[in-house]
């Protein structure tokens, strides 16, 4: 996936050709890759500013410039932490990793459904395995807080023993660790959500990071295509654990909201704006059933107010991928400036002051 925000540096560094538009036309996957080949290389802006203090807050313990993240899946190798981190992201999450490399789904895989600025994915977990991505992380300085976002091989005989590796390779090099059990795209995986196999998964990961030298905050990433008795039941299994918080939420499998729309019959999970109103209602219904414990609000983020209302309906942090297809890299500014100005039209000094302000409303769909 291409960030347009890249092509004026693009035009910059002599690649004219590169225009935002071209990228757009582009197959996906192929500008995906070329904008992280463009990251590496050093083309991505560096923010010119630091955060202010209106964003300065915490997750988990973790001090965060701000509160707005890359979420899993951009960096799925940690080939580019350190220049995300250095454009201005208050976290980076790399993965999600599986214990051994995998290639994936066949090609395509990655689909714009651009009419309603949606993504619709069936990459399958596509990564070069623990050790690449350790290796690349081990010793490396990044500005914002790590997350690293734990999965299992597809042909695993053992989902659980793959979370339980992950656990053990990258405890002590994270900043913090995301369970992913919420992928549609790795057969079974979706089932360790349920009731007694997320009761093992969870004993025995954090079993796995009670053995660790660090206390890494380990968080658990969920479907957004949870019912009600399935919100009922993971809130239940985690308040007997000390796992630290929740992401809220990965794709979804549903295709309403881009019915009859290109691409959208393609199987896999949809992402982007049409994502937005049920990852946010999702959120909200599981801040009413799990009190205090930190969430992290992704799903459908394209612009400084649904940014604002994430964090009204429940999120203490929030992540963003797919808007940045579409409203390139300035967006992550964009937002930022729109919390400090939601901070200040609320008469409040930081932006956690926002944090469940309408929840209600929008557990309830009555919210937009
Ligand atoms: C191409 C693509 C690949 C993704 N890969 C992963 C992944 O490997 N692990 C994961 O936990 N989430 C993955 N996600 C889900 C995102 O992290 C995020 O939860 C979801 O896209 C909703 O956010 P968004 O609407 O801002 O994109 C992926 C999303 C996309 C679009």
């Amino acid at each position: 996936m291409i960030f347009s925000a890249l092509s004026p540096l693009l035009r910059n560094a002599g690649l004219a050709s590169l225009t935002r538009d071209a990228l757009l036309r582009m197959d996906p996957e192929t500008a995906h890759g070329a904008t992280i080949t463009a990251l590496r290389m050093g083309l991505a802006p560096q923010q010119a500013h630091a955060d202010p203090q209106e964003l300065a807050t915490s997750l988990c313990g973790l001090d965060l410039k701000n509160p707005v993240g890359m979420a899993a899946g951009f960096d799925k190798n940690a080939e580019v932490p350190r220049p995300l981190a250095l454009m201005g992201f208050g976290m980076v999450e790399i993965g999600t990793v599986t214990p051994r490399p995998q290639t994936g789904n066949p090609k395509p895989r990655l689909f714009r459904v651009t009419e309603a600025e949606g993504v619709i994915n069936r990459m399958g977990f596509n990564n070069e395995g623990h050790e690449a991505a350790f290796a690349r992380l081990k010793g490396l300085r990044v500005p914002a807080a790590l997350g690293v976002n734990i999965g299992a091989n597809k042909d695993s005989v053992d989902f659980v023993a793959d979370y339980v590796l992950g656990v053990q390779r990258f405890a002590d090099l994270a900043d913090y660790l995301t369970v992913n059990i919420s992928s549609p795209n790795t057969p079974g995986l979706r089932n360790l959500q349920a009731d007694e196999a997320l009761r093992r998964l969870l004993g025995e990961v954090l079993t796995a990071r009670a053995k660790a030298k660090t206390r890494v905050p380990v968080l658990l990433k969920i479907a957004p295509d949870l019912d009600e008795a399935g919100m009922d039941a993971i809130a239940r299994v985690i308040g007997d654990t000390d796992l630290d918080g929740l992401i809220v939420s990965n794709t979804t499998i549903s295709r309403d909201p881009v019915a009859g729309r290109e691409n959208a019959d393609e199987t896999g999970g949809l992402s982007g704006k049409p994502l937005f109103a049920l990852s946010t209602q999702r959120l909200a219904q599981m801040r009413q059933r799990v009190g205090a414990l930190p969430l992290v609000g992704v799903g459908g983020i394209h612009s400084p107010q649904s940014a604002l209302a994430k964090i009204e309906a429940g999120a203490n942090a929030i992540q963003l991928y797919s808007a940045l297809v579409f409203g390139g890299l300035d967006l992550l500014d964009r937002i930022k400036r729109g919390l400090v100005a939601g901070v200040r039209a609320a008469g409040k000094k930081n932006i956690s002051e926002l944090v469940g302000t309408r929840t209600d409303e929008w557990s309830s769909g009555r919210a937009e």
